[in-house]
């Protein structure tokens, strides 16, 4: 696009697998398209602050394969104020910045979209969250990982709940959605998912329990995606306990491990496309914009739509899981 030397990349929320991948091909691809680029340390935090370095080819060497973010990651309240963003446009410009690429959830996405429209800056997103929880896009940079991560954790659990012949509720993430509760159940032949966007009784859950029991292997597991209103797993939990005293239930929750590890080849891959791509979207003139996938092809997608969280859970993925548990 014209007018464009420069590009400021950072990493912001809650870091995901694939991220680094994802800085990666942003800043190969632009060099390779002939900009110049800047990293932009902590998000829009180090922006704020004018926490900003040069950054060469050399720059990304050796990271497509690790997890966390190089550029640190950081949800800023700074940048929540007029006055931040008055410091953050004011760093950018001094630093020669043009555009920014962003990398992160709702949450960076939402901030990216206020700061585009206040100061007529040219931005691109990727989605870089584990929770999958972006409208647009199939999938969100860490996704997969996060789900192999739980999947393996489950698979272990299963060995210990299958031993003792016990009921355990796994707690994962996903903020406030349910996909990786939804998909790691299936993924796990867990008896059960607990999902934000389901209501769930007790005695509704106690029938779905007592599928698993009902089957030879005596264990059962249910996956709860975290629910701050509802009090997630150890709330679920306490609550059966009471009213089902005869089963021997646990508690486990996944917590931040699922948010490290390498990333997976589909994260790699997804991170790597989605990389280059927000370069062809500003050589395309293409702002404020969140980089997705639909059916395997790049899409463009506005940010009022991404952080819309549209998607709808796939109710026959529901159902799935109650079939295959009985
Ligand atoms: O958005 C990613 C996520 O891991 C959510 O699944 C979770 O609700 C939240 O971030 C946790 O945030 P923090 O790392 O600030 O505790």
């Amino acid at each position: 696009m014209a007018g464009i030397k420069s590009i400021g990349i950072l990493t912001s929320g809650g870091d995901a697998p694939g991220m680094n991948a994802a800085i990666r091909a942003v800043t190969r691809s632009a060099i390779y398209n002939g900009f110049t680029v800047k990293g932009i340390m902590r998000g829009f935090k180090g922006l704020v602050f004018n926490e900003i370095v040069e950054f060469k080819s050399q720059s990304v060497s050796n990271i497509i394969q690790l997890g966390g973010t190089i550029l640190k990651t950081a949800r800023s309240e700074e940048f929540k104020t007029v006055e931040g963003r008055k410091a953050a446009y004011d760093n950018m410009v001094a630093a020669g910045i043009d555009a920014l690429v962003v990398i992160g959830g709702d949450g960076s996405l939402t901030g990216a979209g206020l700061f585009a429209e206040e100061y007529n800056v040219p931005i691109v997103g990727l989605p870089g969250t584990i929770d999958n929880d972006l409208g647009g896009t199939d999938s969100t940079i860490g996704y997969d990982t996060a789900l192999n991560t739980i999947m393996e954790s489950v698979d272990k659990l299963r060995d210990t709940a299958s031993s003792h012949e016990r009921l355990f509720f796994v707690e994962v993430m996903g903020h406030t959605a349910g996909y990786l509760a939804l998909n790691s159940a299936i993924a796990t032949g867990s008896e059960a998912a607990i999902i934000p966007e389901m209501e769930t009784e007790v005695d509704q859950l106690a029938e779905l329990i007592n599928h698993g029991f009902r089957k030879s292997k005596n264990s059962a597991i249910v996956i709860v995606a975290e629910n701050p209103k509802t009090g997630g797993a150890t709330a679920l939990a306490e609550r059966v306990k009471k009213e089902f005293p005869q089963y021997d239930a646990r508690v486990t929750i996944l917590g931040h491990i699922q948010r490290g590890g390498s990333p997976t080849a589909v994260d790699r891959i997804l991170a790597s496309r989605m990389g280059e791509a927000a370069i062809e979207a500003i050589l395309d003139g293409q702002r404020n914009v969140m980089i997705g996938t639909m059916n395997g092809k790049i899409v463009y997608v506005p940010f009022a739509k991404a952080i819309k969280h549209d998607k709808g859970i796939d109710r026959g993925a529901l159902e799935l899981v109650k079939i295959l548990s009985i």
